[in-house]
């Protein structure tokens, strides 16, 4: 074994000046040195390049180093009716199922009084984190007498924030030493309306650090030692639990009845599935996964930072010390209730929702809505690609509709022609898909 590894091992020495090359010496570097084996390497990446337009550039003008573009499916999820508002929602996605899971749940509950979304909080949260080694109410006073001067040295930078409502809303001095020897943060939150806010944030945060390490050098209380502020780092925090939207479906149980099965036992088995994820770590990851199937694909779309979402997210599924749910359900009166509450920093204005030609586009189909009208698209299309995922798995099982969404992907697999996928579609729609079925199906075609 260890030979054999040896035997294909290939001598690669650093690289320097990599980002100076140009995209097709980049090619060729990366042909010769990582891709030897692979003859059809060049064509695979420039086959996606688009030279013709603007594209092309405005692509690589994102991000350094772009060799090609990675293209994913932007699909259509419409009949999203929310707080009475019908929305066809862009989704940019690559897994078979989930743009119809989201139509068929959008369809379903647009049939039953549609979705009801609420922001109940829009506070983004930054920090300066510091040491200090001194007497901890000197640091205080020290606060407290400079932290007017330190907003006002953002106030070139929050000037344009403030016009349209929002800002640097509060400061705090946080003494963390208990958790760190010498910790402590400025912590301090923000309203930044309809954009993400993250380049605010973190300029105003800068600006904070240096003015207050400045400022504590002449600070007269101050001993030798105490001036000394060590600035480790200043950053928003993508945990924002005060930036909150609430999404949630209600109808009467009997107006449940699926495939057999009647309301009140739907109803129930659905509430069971999600009292499993609310205790189980192991059932929770899965289900949440569920949820940002659909959070992602409209957060990506939309041109919004979906790694922020995630890690924000996934913090607040831990919020109370366990990983758990972010959806519940419950049957009160007859009346079946499904909801959720999720953190999401989102912006419709600045990033890449301007740049991105089909970001641009995304938030035009939304009806170019506001950073908080965003929030709730969003948040319902998570609740309700969590529904659909819950509803096939306590009645058929996941496989038969996911499988039916997978059918061309295992077809391409086995480089179906155009006829031959015509043949089996057709097929496959009265029998279960599985990937030793379509091989059968395809060699007895072939044959
Ligand atoms: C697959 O992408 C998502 C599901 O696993 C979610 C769930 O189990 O709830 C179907």
């Amino acid at each position: 074994m260890y030979l054999c590894a040896l035997k294909f091992h290939i001598m690669i020495t650093p690289i320097s000046g990599f980002s100076k090359l140009s995209k097709e010496e980049k090619i060729d570097w990366l042909s010769q040195t990582y891709l030897a084996h692979n003859t059809n390497a060049r064509k695979i990446l420039t086959q996606y390049w688009n030279p013709d337009s603007g594209l092309q550039q405005l692509h690589e003008e994102f991000t350094e180093n772009t060799l090609s573009n990675y293209y994913l499916p932007f699909g259509l999820a419409p009949n999203f009716l929310i707080n009475d508002r019908l929305y066809a929602v862009p989704m940019a996605i690559e897994e078979s199922s989930v743009i119809a899971a989201a139509s068929k749940a959008a369809k379903f509950w647009s049939d039953r009084g549609g979705f009801k979304a609420e922001v109940l909080g829009t506070e983004k949260i930054g920090q300066v984190h510091f040491m200090y080694s001194g007497d901890g109410k000197k640091l205080e006073h020290f606060f407290n007498s400079i932290k007017s001067t330190l907003l006002e040295a953002v106030a070139p930078l929050t000037k344009n924030m403030e016009k349209r409502g929002g800002g640097v809303m509060n400061m705090e001095l946080r003494d963390k030493t208990k958790l760190l020897d010498n910790y402590y943060q400025l912590h301090c939150t923000f309203e930044t309306k309809d954009s993400m806010g993250a380049n605010f944030i973190n300029s105003c945060l800068e600006r904070f650090a240096e003015t207050f390490r400045e400022a504590a050098k002449s600070h007269e209380a101050f001993n030798a030692t105490e001036k000394e502020i060590e600035i480790v780092m200043s950053i928003l925090s993508n945990y924002v639990p005060g930036c909150i939207v609430k999404a949630e479906v209600s109808c009467p149980v009997t107006a449940l009845a699926d495939q057999g099965m009647s309301g009140e036992d739907f109803a129930a088995k659905f509430v069971r599935a999600l009292k499993i994820a609310e205790v189980e770590p192991y059932r929770a990851v899965t289900h949440n996964k569920g949820i940002m199937n659909g959070i992602d694909a409209v957060v990506l779309a939309t041109g919004n930072d979906f790694r922020a979402v995630e890690a924000g997210i996934h913090a607040y599924a831990s919020k109370d010390g366990k990983y758990s749910s972010l959806t519940h359900a419950e049957v009160h009166d007859g009346q079946f209730r499904f909801w959720m509450e999720i953190p999401l920093a989102l912006g419709t204005v600045g990033g890449l929702t301007a740049l991105h030609p089909l970001s641009k586009i995304a938030l035009e189909i939304l009806q170019k809505p506001s950073a908080e009208e965003l929030m709730k698209i969003v948040a319902v299309a998570g609740l309700a690609q969590n529904f659909a995922a819950v509803k096939s798995l306590i009645t058929t099982g996941i496989q038969q509709g996911h499988m039916k969404m997978h059918l061309m992907n295992i077809l391409n697999q086995f480089q179906a022609t155009t006829q031959e996928k015509e043949v089996l579609t057709s097929y496959f729609k009265n029998h279960n898909v599985s990937h030793s079925a379509v091989e059968q199906q395809l060699e007895k075609l072939r044959s």
